[in-house]
């Protein structure tokens, strides 16, 4: 599938929505949520005591991650990533970009000039025996696809500078060396933890032999949501991803990045790759993780690992959704005990189901219902959408408050006055309340000196690796 765009950032269309500091509200005219369920999910409800808490325990991480003595045993790693130079806007040239976070791999042909991108790109899926296999063969795949789109697109002889997204963490030694500390998001291939993964697909293209590349950059996708939000918008300083994984980055200076060891540290900035995915590892977030947390963890193929993400993202969202079901249905709560043969498979319940049932309008059932018959619940009744839309809400809700206090604390630390922050992801673009959650969330809980706006920045995993290949050979051009 080849897709051309222009490039585009934009707010997400505000919407009406109700927001409480307790659970979500119930509409009035429909049946009440079962009491005994709205009991309990308080569990799921982080009132702002917690996330009092839950900033503390963030900042103080962030700190220990920073400096050099606390950074070996901290979980939330900050790596510097060597971005030290935001885009002005007049970045020109054209890019290749590869792009590897999730299921889909893909390619890019990226042209800037001045105000405009124009970007080619091809996706391709990859399967669940490349996810988990050898790693060599991951990097033969990708330098295959690489081979077949710049034949394509006729550029194979071209040696363009490519900008190389990689967005899983990566412990960086320069702009072009990036050695993978842990794989994340399903990803378990052998053989490339510890290793330079710029190295592996150069390693790739050479046993091919047909094509030539020039990596200028290997970076993470919140890097490059930061410096695409940032070509168009001078106050962005953090980028921040809520998809199948979840990460923030942030702009800190240099001074404060104590393993960032470039000679010139102290002078400027470096973007800071947080890896809060990482957050709570080490029990940091158990005063507010439940039940369902737990489970998700146990089943996963990192147990222990990523638990602020299996607590927010896509990859992990549906399936919490699923559980909670499961556990009411069994209890006789919902779906007249009985539930379904997917209703009790782990991951049937997929995360785009939560914001669709969302996007059902007050008192319509349209969307659920389609997803209950879908589930082989076709004889739920009008008690059990609200139900089930009730617990989507408990858990996407807790979702964006957790983000909001992370990116509250982040805001503050930046410590301008005015800070734009560019978001990407599926689920802060498919959820019909995700982004208001946030915008009412972070009011409450910043001062309000801090002026902040929260931008979509789509397809910051292309564009921002053309970005920061650009702004480092102009940064090189000026000497
Ligand atoms: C990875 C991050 C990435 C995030 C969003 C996490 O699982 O560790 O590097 O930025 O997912 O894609």
């Amino acid at each position: 599938m080849a897709s051309k765009c222009k490039s585009k950032i934009c707010n997400p269309p505000e919407q009406e929505i109700k927001v409480t500091q307790g659970t979500p509200e119930v509409t009035q005219g429909t049946p009440e949520v079962t009491p005994e369920i709205v009991a309990a999910c308080q569990e799921l409800v982080l009132d702002n005591d917690k996330l009092q808490t839950y900033m503390t325990t963030f900042l103080d991480n962030i700190e220990r991650g920073l400096k050099k003595e606390t950074h070996d045993d901290a979980v939330v790693k900050c790596i510097p990533t060597y971005v030290q130079d935001l885009p002005n806007g007049t970045e020109t040239g054209k890019f290749l970009a590869l792009d590897l976070g999730g299921s889909n791999f893909r390619v890019l042909i990226i042209t800037l000039d001045g105000k405009e991108c124009d970007m080619q790109s091809k996706v391709y899926s990859i399967s669940h025996e490349v996810m988990q296999g050898p790693g060599e063969e991951l990097f033969d795949f990708i330098a295959t696809c690489l081979a077949e789109y710049a034949v394509e697109q006729g550029v194979a002889d071209a040696t363009l500078p490519l900008g190389f997204t990689f967005s899983f963490p990566l412990i960086q030694k320069g702009l072009t060396v990036g050695v993978l500390e842990r794989w994340t998001k399903g990803f378990s291939c052998e053989g490339v933890i510890g290793n330079d993964v710029v190295q592996m697909l150069k390693a790739a293209i050479d046993r091919r032999g047909d094509v030539k590349i020039d990596v200028c950059a290997v970076l993470n996708d919140t890097t490059g949501t930061l410096m695409s939000c940032a070509w168009k918008n001078n106050d962005t300083r953090i980028g921040l991803i809520v998809g199948t994984g979840t990460n923030g980055c942030y702009v800190e200076k240099q001074a404060n990045v104590e393993l960032f060891d470039e000679p010139d540290r102290g002078s400027g900035n470096v973007i800071v790759n947080l890896e809060w995915g990482a957050f709570g590892d080490d029990g940091g977030l158990d005063f507010c993780r439940v039940q369902y947390d737990r489970d998700v963890d146990a089943r996963s193929i990192n147990p222990g690992k990523q638990l602020h993400e299996k607590m927010i993202s896509g990859m992990y969202m549906g399936e919490m959704v699923r559980l909670a079901a499961e556990r009411f249905t069994k209890e006789g709560y919902m779906f007249g005990g009985k539930g379904s043969e997917q209703l009790f498979t782990p991951d049937a319940f997929e995360t785009r189901f939560v914001s669709d049932i969302e996007a059902d309008a007050p008192g319509t059932y349209n969307n659920v219902k389609q997803i209950c018959n879908d589930l082989g619940l076709a004889d739920a009744t009008e008690q059990d959408y609200v139900n089930l839309r009730y617990l989507c809400a408990c858990i996407s809700r807790r979702a964006a408050h957790l983000v909001s206090a992370g990116l509250t604390v982040l805001i503050r630390k930046v410590g301008e006055k005015k800070v734009a922050v560019g978001i990407d992801g599926t689920v802060y673009k498919n959820h019909p309340n995700f982004h208001n959650l946030m915008m009412e969330k972070i009011k409450e809980l910043i001062e309000p000196e801090y002026e902040f706006s929260l931008m979509l920045s789509e397809d910051g995993s292309g564009r921002g690796a053309a970005l920061v290949a650009a702004v480092a050979a102009r940064v090189a051009a000026q000497g």
